[in-house]
């Protein structure tokens, strides 16, 4: 019995950071950032504000549409690359905020590409017969890994999280299939080297603004391209679906040329895409959860919708997913 998506939530901060607020940090232009991303503002926590904060605020809003107690969950996923500390895990802390004394909980690093592993964890859970009742979450707080001396990497990325709830499916709706990949190889393309076991925090470490997001922009936008272009393909073709049975495209929101270089090679039309990077810039693990959470509010699923979701992030990990609403 395959896991269906019973209800959806997201929690962003307040604080809008717009490009011409970056013009003032760093040599960039607001033209400069829109053409070569499509990103006109994104989202910023206020100091103090952590993933498990805006993870539990996410879990709630779908909570509270689906009509869950959270004593009933039975497992608690949190993808994540910010996470709160090492140790515990965000998923326990999650936990913890929402009272859900009798789930499992467990983080889950696959960077952007965390929200799809993580539908395909719960869903392997649910067909077997382990667990019922599941929380999803996708948060990042990705301002706190960030160089705001960087160009090229600080104004790529913002702070966010989506949700999901999940149950086994009565009928032929739910989860119609997960693929995920993995190349370590490409480990350096992007990464945060410091903070772990290899270069624990130290003054060296600091100076050497080692805790801070590294990234080889040009070579990942090609692997991107190239791993989603793949990916969707080989999503559509273990369901047998063609292009046009596809009624809602909602590819991982980091750059909208790489987006619209997917959407060429595959013949997508424009108006089955979900496009919120704009608002949020690339929000990780929580970026394909959020755009999921406001398509369903904006009425953009209805149910019968096949929905063929993409990503791929730091590893390299990339993950495809298609859902029948
Ligand atoms: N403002 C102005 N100029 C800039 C900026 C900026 N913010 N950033 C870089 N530049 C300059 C560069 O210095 C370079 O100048 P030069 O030609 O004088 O050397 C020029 O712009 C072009 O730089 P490129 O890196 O070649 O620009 P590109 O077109 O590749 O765009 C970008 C850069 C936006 C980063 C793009 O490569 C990209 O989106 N890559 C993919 C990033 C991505 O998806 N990351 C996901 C990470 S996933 C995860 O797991 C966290």
């Amino acid at each position: 019995m395959r896991a269906r998506i019973v209800a959806t939530g997201s929690a962003v901060p307040r604080r809008i950071l717009r490009n011409s607020d970056l013009e003032r940090m760093v040599a960039t232009s607001g033209e400069w950032i829109v053409g070569r991303t499509g990103i006109r503002e994104r989202r910023v926590v206020d100091d103090g504000v952590a993933s498990s904060d805006l993870g539990t605020d996410a879990a709630r809003a779908a909570l509270a549409a689906s009509g869950w107690d959270p004593a009933d969950l039975d497992l608690i996923l949190v993808a994540t690359c910010t996470p709160d500390m090492p140790l515990p895990s965000t998923a326990c802390l999650i936990q913890r905020n929402l009272k859900a004394s009798r789930a499992i909980a467990f983080d889950l690093a696959a960077a952007c590409s965390g929200f799809l592993y993580g539908l395909s964890v719960a869903d392997l859970y649910v067909r077997s017969g382990t667990c019922r009742r599941v929380l999803l979450v996708g948060t990042e707080v990705m301002s706190s890994v960030l160089d705001w001396t960087d160009r090229s990497t600080c104004i790529l990325f913002g702070d966010g999280a989506g949700a999901a709830l999940l149950d086994p499916s009565d009928d032929d709706r739910g989860i119609l299939s997960t693929h995920l990949h993995s190349d370590g190889d490409l480990w350096d393309l992007v990464c945060v080297p410091g903070g772990g076991s290899r270069m624990p925090a130290s003054d060296a470490m600091l100076a050497g603004r080692h805790q801070y997001v590294k990234m080889k922009g040009s070579e990942t936008f090609k692997v991107a391209v190239k791993t989603l272009e793949a990916t969707a393909r080989e999503a559509l073709e273990a369901n047998k679906l063609a292009v046009a049975d596809v009624d809602l495209f909602i590819p991982h929101q980091a750059n909208v040329r790489i987006i619209q270089a997917v959407m060429e090679r595959l013949g997508l039309p424009e108006n089955r895409l979900f496009l919120n990077i704009d608002r949020y810039g690339n929000t990780s693990a929580a970026s394909i959860p959020l755009a999921l959470d406001e398509a369903v509010r904006s009425g953009r699923i209805s149910p019968g919708s096949r929905i063929l979701m993409v990503a791929f992030g730091s590893g390299l990990t990339w993950a495809s997913a298609v859902v029948k609403w």
